[in-house]
């Protein structure tokens, strides 16, 4: 049996991750890795039911709270889907992870990061990612692709400055775990950005 792989993906709304994360089902369909894909906050009934909340533009909640229901979406997700996956030496795809708590409630709310270091030491115990892809815009490109779409979230609604700050601690972060990041910058050509992504997986995939 292969070894189980876990990989995450991030970047700011708008960034294109629903093109990417297809062609990334695609490329590890036809490679015969057998995949679980899930996404956060959400991929459990509960965690479903957490993330209408926490996108709910009419959800009022404290920073400290909007925290702890990411980390229980993520615990819930974690016990019940991503590792029993991993234990069966199944792969597991995850759209967002904790990279986006340090992005979001860090950077952007500014929840101090040692609070959340410490919610991710209790739930993740050690688990972390063996890749992050982080797909990389301006925030430019990110706002004019996000005000092409449907009616904006609780998150996609805040002030440039946020996203901003967003961007800039998922920089921050891919530049401290260089060895589990991959850095993708999403704002070039699709043929591009999909050689990249399948080189990437095809190592992963080599080395498992
Ligand atoms: P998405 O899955 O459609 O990208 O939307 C999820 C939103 O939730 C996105 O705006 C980022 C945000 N989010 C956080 O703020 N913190 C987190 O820990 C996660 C997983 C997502």
């Amino acid at each position: 049996m292969s070894r189980a792989r876990f990989i995450t993906l991030e970047g700011l709304d708008g960034a294109g991750k629903t093109t990417h994360l297809a062609f990334i089902r695609d490329w590890l369909a036809a490679a015969n890795v057998d995949t679980v894909f899930t996404r956060e906050p959400g991929g459990t009934p509960l965690g479903e039911k957490l993330r209408e909340l926490l996108l709910d533009v009419d959800t009022e909640a404290t920073l400290d709270t909007e925290t702890l229901l990411m980390f229980a979406s993520r615990q819930e997700l974690l016990s019940s889907i991503i590792r029993p996956a991993l234990a069966m030496g199944r792969w597991v795809v995850s759209d967002r992870f904790t990279d986006a708590t340090f992005a979001y409630q860090g950077g952007g709310r500014g929840v101090p990061a040692k609070r959340i270091a410490q919610l991710e030491e209790w739930v993740q115990q050690g688990l972390q990612p063996d890749l992050t892809i982080l797909l990389d815009v301006p925030l430019q490109v990110s706002q004019q692709r996000l005000s092409q779409t449907r009616l904006p979230d609780r998150f996609e609604r805040e002030r440039e400055d946020f996203h901003q700050r967003v961007r800039d601690s998922y920089l921050a972060r891919a530049a401290a775990y260089p060895q589990r990041f991959f850095v993708v910058d999403a704002s070039g050509d699709l043929a591009t950005i999909q050689q990249q992504l399948a080189g990437r997986l095809a190592e992963l995939k080599a080395q498992a």
